[in-house]
């Protein structure tokens, strides 16, 4: 019988009440807080929204998060038995669960001026 690590993720679009709810994940040693993520959208919930690329490179930089209130990289961040609590980063604007707009401004694109 295999073993399953809660993990607790904040919910919840910009403009919402955000709520928590907590997924028990198969666990095994070395996966990583994406991998939990990852298994969450395709075994029970595909609504629920995550931001990455490269996923275990820590080069693109996409899937930052809060791990248990420190800033990380989901995909090198580890999931311990015990478990975890994971948010959106509280200083980016959220745009839907774990999703930020973490765009710098000075590379947004602009509407051009007529
Ligand atoms: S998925 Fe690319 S740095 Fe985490």
């Amino acid at each position: 019988m295999s073993e399953t690590a809660p993990i607790s993720i904040r919910r919840g679009a910009a403009g919402e009440a955000p709520h928590t709810q907590t997924y028990a994940v198969p666990w095994r040693e070395g996966m990583s807080v994406l991998d939990a993520v990852l298994w969450i959208r395709t075994h029970v919930d595909s609504s629920l929204a995550v931001r990455y690329s490269c996923t275990n490179a820590n080069a693109c930089k996409e899937c930052v998060v809060s791990v248990d209130g420190e800033t990380a990289y989901a995909c090198t961040a580890r999931l311990p038995l015990r478990g975890v609590t994971v948010a959106p980063l509280p200083n980016k604007p959220l745009l839907r669960d774990l999703v930020t707009d973490i765009v710098p401004p000075k590379e947004r694109l602009a509407a051009r001026q007529p």
